[in-house]
């Protein structure tokens, strides 16, 4: 019985754990607004925690807040699988994310690979960048002007002697690139609206596609807004619908392995 605890917006992840733990033969309890949860009457999340670990045997749980899961783990009797907080991690995605790069490329060593988008505040950028480091990677960060990479994330990068560089142009490099991991700019993280429309991000279109290799792999974590055009999905480099058919297969595994008895 696992609980789906999803206090921000979420199509994949919470459909893909949901439809892992059915298929799994569990069964899911979920909210999926706070709205509509003790939350909405001043509950702590702690409190919330403690509850539904009465009815669950884990809880997958997306909250706004960088830190959630972890203080949710701090009072938790069941697994806590952190499915997004906030700024923070989303590390089931990271799992996902490099799954898909091995079962395409059959590995992740050497390759270059091009980490794209709001790094400063991508939780999908980062913790993809932070796991490939456990391979040897030669990853380009590549940010638009006005966002710099976090230093938390490259002194992480440094810390793991993993090589990378950082830009603010891809032209010198897209045809070099074995994987094009592209994400939106996030604007819910901005809390100034004038702040985030300063900023533009990189978009692939087919001109892009045919400056590729041709064994280049397009990735996103979607959702896309802008930055993928549609007409780029036909082309059999984007890969990010089966990358995100690849997380009901990593989730289930996840919930298999935290969930034996
Ligand atoms: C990402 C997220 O929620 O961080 N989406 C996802 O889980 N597949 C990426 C995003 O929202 O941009």
């Amino acid at each position: 019985m696992i609980a789906t605890l999803f206090f921000e917006p979420s199509t994949r992840t919470r459909l893909s754990f949901e439809t892992a733990v059915k298929r799994l033969g569990g069964e899911v309890l979920s909210v999926n607004d706070s709205a509509q949860s003790s939350i909405a009457k001043g509950e702590s999340l702690q409190d919330t925690i403690r509850s539904v670990g009465n009815y669950a045997d884990a809880i997958v749980l997306r909250h706004p807040n960088a830190g959630a899961a972890q203080a949710a783990s701090i009072v938790s009797e069941v697994p806590i699988i952190n499915a997004g907080d906030g700024a923070g991690d989303h590390p089931s995605q990271a799992l996902l994310d490099v799954y898909t790069i091995l079962q395409q490329k059959n590995r992740v060593d050497d390759l270059n690979i091009g980490v794209i988008g709001d790094v400063a505040h991508s939780r999908t950028l980062q913790n993809f960048a932070k796991l490939t480091s456990a391979y040897r990677p030669n990853l380009f960060l590549i940010t638009p002007l006005g966002i710099q990479a976090p230093m938390e994330l490259t002194r992480f990068l440094d810390q793991r002697r993993t090589k990378f560089r950082i830009l603010h142009d891809w032209q010198a490099v897209l045809s070099s690139l074995d994987v094009v991991y592209i994400n939106r700019i996030q604007k819910e993280r901005y809390a100034n609206v004038r702040d985030f429309s300063k900023i533009t991000n990189f978009t692939v279109t087919t001109t892009t596609m045919t400056q590729l290799k041709p064994d280049a792999i397009v990735m996103s974590p979607l959702p896309r807004v802008e930055e993928i055009h549609p007409d780029v999905d036909n082309d059999n480099r984007a890969i990010y619908f089966q990358q995100a058919n690849n997380g009901t297969f990593i989730r289930m595994a996840l919930l298999a392995e935290l969930c034996q008895s």
